[in-house]
């Protein structure tokens, strides 16, 4: 008996698509990360589908369909500050709250997802305003 993925655990495929459909209506609503992206979401919430069922065990969607993820780079054209990453990250949390996936697997999942977020930014400009 193999040991279930997180993907497995939450609940595949169903759970994946709450949460991402959970996390942009987050992230339109958000003053400071809104404006970061294009009019429509749909683009960008089918390739986080892709990449979180990947990220946490489940089919290899994101690699199969857009290759190496390199998702610094695919970032470095939005100037990111460490409060872009908090503010997605709690987006993210609330997002998992709505989804009712279960806190082990919550925590296991904003673990992972803490890091890849720090990992984001890019651009420290708005704290060297405020003189940070
Ligand atoms: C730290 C704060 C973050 C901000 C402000 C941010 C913002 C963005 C923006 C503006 C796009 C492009 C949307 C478009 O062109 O339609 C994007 C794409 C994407 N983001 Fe993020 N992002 C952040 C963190 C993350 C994290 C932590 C992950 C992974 C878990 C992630 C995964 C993705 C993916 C998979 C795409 C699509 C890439 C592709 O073109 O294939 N992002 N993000």
């Amino acid at each position: 008996m193999s040991a279930l993925t997180v993907y497995e655990a939450i609940g595949g495929e169903a759970t994946m698509r709450k949460l991402v459909e959970s996390f942009y209506d987050k992230v339109a609503a958000d003053t400071l990360l809104r404006p970061l992206f294009p009019p429509t979401f749909d683009e960008v919430k089918e390739r986080q589908f892709w990449f979180l069922t990947q990220l946490f065990g489940g089919p290899r969607l994101y690699t199969e369909r857009r290759g190496q993820p390199m998702l610094r780079a695919r970032h470095l054209p939005f100037p990111i500050t460490t409060r872009h990453a908090q503010a997605w990250l709690r987006c993210m949390a609330s997002a998992m709250a709505d989804a009712d996936i279960p806190t082990p697997a919550r925590e296991a999942m904003l673990q992972r997802l803490t890091a890849t977020a720090y990992h984001m930014v890019n651009t420290e400009l708005e704290e060297e305003h405020k003189g940070i």
